[in-house]
């Protein structure tokens, strides 16, 4: 069933949907998050040349920024020291495959209320002043336009109502987060109660899988 409030992924007939898909689970294949994003990334590739680009940030951890980083990502590129110009090549990747893709999906594990620290460390790597945003006297400006992401944000309790609600720093984080380098069109996927036993959690993954079926 439609719903009013989706907007179509769907591309012309010669455009084709570039999918990028971000893992970032750190419970391998018992990963619900993993697992609904992966149902959502077939959904979207069925149409011929659409293309599928998957960062497991688990199993392939992106360093912490450093200084070499913070610092190198700030100077023309003939200034950066060689721990500069690593670090900053590896930031200019991830924000590369950000700007190639049409769609992201975030599957998002709720680790300590927020995101997992492997997701945060690809947030702080792409998340760059004077790429991916400005900073201007009327306030920031976000440069990466055009996208649609999908959040399937998985979790032990129950986040989408209730007195729970306001613990919430995983998905409120990442819509303001990735508001901030100008990506608002926003979808997220609830994959709850994994910590309420078998019956609840088995009625939270269906509820994800099937609003998979809807959005895409
Ligand atoms: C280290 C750790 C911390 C967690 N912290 C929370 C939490 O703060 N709130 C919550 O509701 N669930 C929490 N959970 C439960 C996970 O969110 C839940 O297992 C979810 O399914 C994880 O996503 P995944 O299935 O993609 O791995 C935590 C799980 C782990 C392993």
């Amino acid at each position: 069933m439609a719903r009013p409030d989706v907007q179509p992924v769907c591309r012309g007939p010669d455009q084709m949907t570039h999918v990028l898909m971000l893992l970032s689970s750190p419970r391998g294949k018992a990963s619900l998050s993993t697992r609904v994003a992966n149902a959502l990334a077939d959904r979207l590739t069925l149409r011929p040349g659409a293309t599928l680009k998957v960062r497991d940030l688990a199993a392939e951890t992106l360093p912490h920024i450093n200084p070499a980083y913070v610092v190198g990502r700030m100077l023309a590129p003939e200034k950066r020291t060689a721990a500069q110009l690593e670090a900053v090549a590896l930031a200019e990747t991830l924000v590369a495959e950000l700007e190639a893709a049409d769609v992201l999906i975030i599957a998002a594990s709720m680790i300590n209320f927020a995101p997992s620290s492997t997701l945060k460390a690809w947030i702080d790597h792409i998340v760059w002043p004077g790429r991916t945003m400005l900073p201007t006297p009327e306030g920031p400006r976000g440069l990466i336009k055009g996208k649609k992401v999908f959040v399937v944000a998985a979790s032990g309790g129950i986040y989408s109502s209730g007195p729970m609600a306001a613990n919430d720093m995983l998905v409120p984080y990442l819509k303001q987060i990735l508001g901030f380098i100008g990506i608002t069109d926003i979808e997220t996927i609830r994959a709850e109660a994994q910590s309420f036993g078998p019956d609840k959690a088995a009625q939270g993954a269906a509820a994800a899988l099937e609003q998979v079926a809807v959005v895409a």
